[in-house]
């Protein structure tokens, strides 16, 4: 099994360059389909979703090329619509490339999709609102059989302002005839980013980030198109969090600052001594941290959800009890009852968790998910001493050049294969 061996207790100082949005890249790569010809995609990040996104890509009849940060998709013959279960299991966003699927081949056979486990994770919102713009739908046996013989205007009022069904929708409204409106859409910057990628490649998106989306359909698309992605926004506050946390001083080279204003404000609130040019930011902890209080997640704008792990982390060194209610998914604290290895105080009663401050102490952790997993790395770096922290595979999902940044930073941190022994690990 792949772990981390960290020697904690150091503190992280240097700077980083964040790698390319995780989430803007992914229905980014599923959107290629659309103009059946060639897109480049410059800073994509290198991490095993990205990799998924392009087996899949592949497998539907798209030759794909990757040169460090590059890929470069040629979707001209893309002519397979069906996505195998053993790809669509890998993650959420697999789920992604079936309003591509329908906008092109007209047809589509998934399943449902992988990705962390954070509670049910249905894609009912996203069936519903293609059935809405004509698709015909059937579930057997938990596979879906598509089909889209010609799209049709609609108005969608979103039940919830689920991202991923945003995506969809507009994706598969691109080459719909007539107009799709999504009402409700979510808003968070990967919504706007796959809308710029869309339009520069002639679609006729509007209303990205607002409360109401405009997708007018066009009949054709240009057969080139490059596009940059923006720095991952949530990575940002991954490693600002390892600097804090350890006592050092982190500056973030390309922050994507107005897309953290949320975690700003209450690594701000705790007394992080920030400061910010254009585009990057640099913080360090100045003595006693104050609680952050409460901090509810909702949908962008409001506090994101993926960043919560990492201030569950904050609370542990703030004085006095921190709490966190999580409003989008209904299991998100599992990492939680891992963080008690490290002798971290976190308790979860009904989707709010009460953080008190405590001593870490270094320990053996299991990831469940990618962004738990990384708050338990951060764990491990707070602790003095040797930790391990294993199913390290749900970290490599997200985090490009992990334990290199960490590494520049100063910290001790080394993947190692520990064979399993009878009694399970170490
Ligand atoms: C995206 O997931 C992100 N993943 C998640 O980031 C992020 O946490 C989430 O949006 C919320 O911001 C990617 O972009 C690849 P949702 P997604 O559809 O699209 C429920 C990370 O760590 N729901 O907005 O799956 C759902 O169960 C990952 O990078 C339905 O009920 O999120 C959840 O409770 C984790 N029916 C809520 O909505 C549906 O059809 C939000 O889900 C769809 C969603």
């Amino acid at each position: 099994m792949n772990c981390y061996i960290i020697e904690g207790g150091r503190p992280l100082r240097g700077e980083i360059n964040l790698q390319g949005s995780k989430n803007s890249a992914l229905p980014i790569l599923a959107a290629t389909l659309l103009n059946r010809g060639v897109s480049v995609i410059e800073n994509c990040p290198d991490i095993k979703d990205v990799e998924t996104a392009t087996e899949i890509l592949k497998a539907l009849g798209c030759t794909v090329s990757k040169e460090k940060n590059r890929i470069t998709v040629d979707s001209s013959n893309c002519g397979k619509y069906i996505i195998k279960e053993e790809l669509m299991c890998k993650m959420r966003s697999s789920v992604m490339f079936l309003g591509g699927l329908l906008a092109v081949n007209k047809q589509a056979v998934i399943c449902y999709p992988g990705g962390c486990c954070l509670g049910e994770r249905p894609i009912d919102i996203h069936i519903s609102a293609l059935k809405a713009m004509g698709a015909s739908i059937y579930e057997i046996y938990g596979s879906f059989y598509c089909l889209l013989d010609k799209g049709k205007s609609a108005e969608i009022n979103l039940s919830y302002p689920s991202v991923g069904a945003t995506e969809n929708i507009m994706i598969c409204a691109t080459l719909s005839k007539g107009r799709v409106v999504i009402n409700n859409p979510a808003r968070e910057p990967e919504i706007v980013e796959l809308a710029n990628f869309i339009n520069k490649m002639g679609g006729n998106i509007k209303g990205a980030g607002t409360e109401k989306i405009i997708i007018k359909g066009v009949r054709k698309l240009k057969k080139y198109v490059s596009y940059t992605v923006e720095p991952d926004r949530i990575a940002c506050i991954t490693y600002m969090t390892y600097g804090v946390l350890t006592g050092g001083k982190v500056k973030i080279n390309n922050a994507p600052l107005t897309n953290i204003i949320n975690e700003l404000e209450a690594f701000s609130s705790m007394g992080c001594k920030i400061s910010l040019s254009e585009n990057s930011v640099e913080i360090e902890r100045e003595g006693k941290l104050n609680s952050f209080g409460k901090i509810t997640t909702m949908p962008y704008p409001g506090f994101p959800t993926d960043s919560q792990p990492f201030m569950c982390l904050m609370g542990t060194a703030c004085e006095g009890e921190s709490v966190i209610e999580e409003t989008v998914f209904e299991n998100r604290f599992v990492y939680a009852s891992e963080l008690r290895n490290f002798g971290i105080n976190a308790v979860c009663k009904d989707n709010k968790l009460y953080i008190s401050e405590c001593h870490i102490k270094n320990g053996k952790a299991y990831a469940c998910d990618l962004r738990g997993g990384a708050a338990l790395t951060g764990a491990a770096l707070m602790a003095e001493g040797e930790s391990r922290i294993y199913n390290i595979e749900h970290i490599d999902r997200g985090y490009e050049k992990f334990e290199e940044n960490i590494k520049s930073l100063g910290g001790k941190i080394t993947r190692y294969y520990e064979e399993e022994s009878a009694e399970g690990i170490g």
